[in-house]
């Protein structure tokens, strides 16, 4: 089950997935995490959240209309490959439909072009390296 969650909540598995467990949460924080217009989603395995992504309202370039930054976005290393990172995609842009948003876009890990490829994102940048982190890609998809 998907649920809007707080950022608190996100802080954990951002820590362990994204940053190897390397840093504080506080550390883990994003500027624009509390922005009363970010939200942050979670996927429950029952209580077990297995999934998390964060959207701030943030555009990009030259793009017309409103548009949201997908940050964070990590599933727990057993429940990758299962469909939930998709569900949860799949569950924001519909969510963000109905806020009448016009993209999403996201700086996406080079490994994980493909998972934003498969729910209809389209690279838009060169690649990119983020210092600690690695090869980039800005990847957008338009939502009406
Ligand atoms: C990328 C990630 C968020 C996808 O979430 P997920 O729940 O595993 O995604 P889904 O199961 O819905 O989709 C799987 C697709 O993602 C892609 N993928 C990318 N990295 C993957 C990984 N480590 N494990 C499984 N699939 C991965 C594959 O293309 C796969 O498609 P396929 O089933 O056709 O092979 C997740 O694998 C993850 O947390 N990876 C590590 C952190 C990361 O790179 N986050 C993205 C930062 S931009």
């Amino acid at each position: 089950m998907i649920k809007f969650i707080t950022a608190d909540e996100v802080l954990p598995i951002r820590n362990e997935i994204l940053r190897e467990g390397r840093l504080t949460l506080d550390e883990c924080r994003f500027a624009g995490d509390d922005h009363p217009d970010s939200f942050h989603l979670g996927y429950f395995d029952g209580d077990k959240l297995a999934c998390i992504a964060s959207f701030h309202p943030q555009g990009y370039g030259e793009f017309a209309g409103g548009g949201y930054q997908l940050r964070g976005m990590a599933t727990l290393k057993e429940y990758q490959g299962k469909g939930v990172g998709t569900q949860l995609v799949n569950f924001a842009v519909t969510y963000l439909r109905g806020q009448k948003v016009n993209y999403v876009w996201c700086n996406a890990r080079k490994v994980a072009v493909s998972f934003y490829s498969n729910t209809g994102f389209e690279v838009i940048s060169p690649e990119f390296d983020i210092p600690g982190i690695g090869p980039h890609h800005v990847m957008y998809l338009k939502i009406q």
